[in-house]
């Protein structure tokens, strides 16, 4: 049996990863961990381990007695928490990476799954069909991490063979977890306060079209990347990854499919100008190209997925 452990698991997409993995291939083929516990009782059928993955020592002695052959590594702090703690950010975002790194050279793990994000792009990356070999241009410290990590990734499968894998994951929605710290965390908001009758108000600008991806497309591609041949992987930096580009105004639209009632307002704060510098859609040809992937849900799709799950929520939160 493959042992994959997944650091961050309390996360947006840790949550939706190991349910996916228990549902895979059963809740002991992965242990969890986090600097917090997961606030999803599923999840918790999977061991869950206390760490702070700065903390070189501890995540040493864990790795040491879980003789785990996969770490998927999503412990960051994100874009718009990172604005208000740079420092902190770059810490955490970095130290954890290279700490995970240094135990793949060292051969305590076979492979790594490590995240980066469209923040590794900015104002001199075109805003259409982003190649996978564009300007990366980060103006977060979110993105300045990504972006040096990308290239830490790299150096350590070049220089010791280190099987690491990666993917620019868009805006991220679904609905077994929420979001933390984001400046794309206004399209899973939205839903549920649609689903709760309530107006909302987006702190992004009425057209403002940033790359999205439903979560069940975005975990199923993690997988299926770190399934591929080695031989199939050949950027060791980060796969573009795109699904659907939309903006508030379209994502309103979609859910007044369900609630043509739903009101939504405008009040852009300082998450706008961070949206304004990433691109508005990604080219992932490379992607599809060396492991097939290929992105199953739309908007449409998702909305009606989204509000099916927050009215079920609803009726359970009542009853
Ligand atoms: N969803 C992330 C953020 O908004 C982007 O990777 O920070």
């Amino acid at each position: 049996m493959v042992r994959r452990l997944v650091i961050g698991a309390a996360g947006q997409l840790g949550i939706e990863l190991v349910l996916q993995m228990q549902a895979e291939f059963g809740p002991n083929s992965v242990d969890i961990s986090d600097i917090r516990v997961p606030d999803n009782e599923a999840v918790l059928r999977s061991k869950f381990l206390h760490l702070d993955a700065t903390d070189e020592g501890a995540l040493s002695r864990i790795l040491e007695e879980g003789k785990y052959d996969e770490v998927y590594h999503l412990a960051a702090m994100l874009s718009a928490t990172g604005e208000k703690k740079p420092l902190a950010a770059w810490d955490l975002n970095m130290q954890s990476l290279l700490n995970i790194l240094e135990a793949a050279k060292e051969g305590w793990i076979n492979r790594v799954f490590w995240p980066s994000s469209i923040a590794v792009f900015g104002p001199g990356t075109p805003k259409n069909k982003v190649p996978q070999s564009a300007l990366l241009d980060p103006t977060t410290v979110y993105g300045i991490s990504k972006q040096a990590g990308e290239f830490w990734c790299r150096y350590y499968h070049e220089k010791y063979g280190v099987d690491v894998r990666s993917v620019r994951y868009p805006g991220l929605i679904g609905h077994r977890s929420l979001p933390g710290g984001g400046t794309t965390d206004y399209a899973v908001e939205i839903y549920h306060y649609a689903a709760k009758d309530e107006a909302y108000t987006c702190f992004l600008r009425a057209d403002q079209v940033l790359p999205m991806m439903f979560m069940d497309d975005a975990v199923r591609g993690t997988l299926e990347l770190m399934n591929a041949p080695k031989e199939k992987i050949t950027i060791r930096t980060s796969y573009n990854l795109g699904a659907m580009s939309f903006s508030p105004t379209e994502i309103g639209e979609s859910i007044r499919q369900h609630k043509p009632q739903f009101e939504l307002n405008y009040a852009p704060d300082q998450r706008q100008t961070i949206a304004e510098s990433w691109p508005c859609s990604i080219d992932d040809s490379s992607a599809q190209i060396d492991w097939g992937w290929k992105p199953q849900i739309m908007l449409d799709d998702m909305s009606e997925i989204m509000m099916k799950a927050m009215a079920k929520e609803n009726e359970t939160l009542k009853s």
